[in-house]
């Protein structure tokens, strides 16, 4: 077995990717003709292109502005979760979604969240992959807003909406704009983690621990600057969710071989791989471990701390993740073998 074929066959775990950033192009220019919404251009491949975040921002909000209806979110989150499974063995995510990109167009909350709902459920019968949510809070918006869609969701609460995060452009809006927001969360029983350190100082990530109370941190990459934050995070064993290559786009890490993701791992932080907005930056879950694993020379003894990293991160509860860990570890052994005997 070829070693990229071993890289996208290991089971994963999936804690950081997004619902809107999920959408496959095609299903993009279907529902962009289904509702009338005008693009700029036919060949929506070409939109998915950009050097920054705020272009970026800019599609993720266009690709948003078409899905309406119940069944087109049904529709995108039963096709995330397919591609998934066939691009990358993604056995389980924790997906977040955008409630206000939704309800500012006049589309209810309950619309969004019903139909994702409908979709996930519908992934797990027919494909047996899983899936649970996590509301993030747009950091543009204003903290009003934020804790006004926080009441929407404790208010409307499928079982599988399970936390609270936080993403958008980091730099001008820090995350002690939404203490209001993370507290009702926090009281309302969520789980709760933030986008920190993407493209901002590490101050973001002690404000997201001891002003939000959030329990991991998407991307962190910053951390490397501040070495006792680093020895922090190790000691209370902090779990960060990277994404190689939607940060090499924007963030300008273009060689994943300088990826800070390399600096975390050597400093023994708690890190797990992720696909971010996997068709928006042309990769998938299974490209991901390919590039990264490959660029940095990460042989099978990482990758599997990489995989049980993610079941040991999420919020499955204790039970789930032992029997998820057991499943890992037998599907890993099996993998290792068959590399091994062709190797
Ligand atoms: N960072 C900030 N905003 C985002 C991201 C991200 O990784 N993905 C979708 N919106
Ligand atoms: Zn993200």
């Amino acid at each position: 077995m070829r070693y990229e074929d071993y890289l996208r066959r290991v089971p994963k775990a999936e804690l950081h990717c997004h619902f809107e950033g999920t959408v496959r192009p095609a299903t993009f220019a279907e529902l962009a003709r289904k509702h009338g919404v005008a693009l700029p251009t036919q060949e929506v491949d070409a939109l998915y292109a950009y050097d920054t975040i705020e272009e970026f921002l800019k599609i993720f909000g266009l690709v948003s502005t078409t899905i309406i209806d119940r069944d087109d979110f049904a529709r995108v989150a039963y096709e995330s979760l397919a591609d998934g499974q066939s691009l990358g063995n993604l056995v389980y995510r924790e997906m977040f979604f955008n409630p206000t990109l939704h309800t500012r167009r006049g589309i209810a909350y309950e619309t969004v969240v019903d139909g994702i709902v409908d979709g996930i459920r519908q992934a797990r019968h027919d494909l047996g992959v899983d899936c649970r949510l996590i509301a993030d809070v747009y950091r543009q918006d204003d903290p009003a807003e934020a804790l006004a869609m926080v009441e929407q969701v404790l208010a409307h609460r499928p079982d599988e909406l399970i936390g609270l995060g936080m993403d958008g452009a980091e730099a001008p809006d820090p995350p002690e704009r939404f203490v209001a927001a993370y507290r009702a969360a926090r009281a309302g029983g969520l789980r709760l983690t933030s986008h920190a350190c993407e493209d901002a100082p590490p101050q973001n990530i002690r404000t997201c621990l001891d002003l939000l109370g959030c329990e991991r941190i998407d991307h962190g990459y910053h951390i490397l600057d501040d070495p006792a934050l680093v020895a922090r995070a190790r000691d209370e064993g902090l779990v960060f969710t990277c994404c190689p290559t939607a940060t090499a786009t924007v963030y300008g890490w273009r060689d994943l071989g300088t990826h800070p993701i390399r600096g975390m791992v050597a400093s023994d932080l708690r890190v797990t791989l992720n696909s971010d907005d996997p068709t928006m930056f042309h990769t998938d879950i299974g490209k991901e471990f390919v590039d990264l694993c490959t660029a940095l020379d990460y042989g099978p003894a990482q990758v599997r701390r990489f995989c049980l990293e993610s079941v040991d991160g999420s919020w499955l509860d204790d039970g789930e993740k032992r029997a998820l860990r057991v499943r890992f570890n037998a599907q890993l052994d099996a993998l290792d073998a068959e590399l091994g005997e062709v190797a």
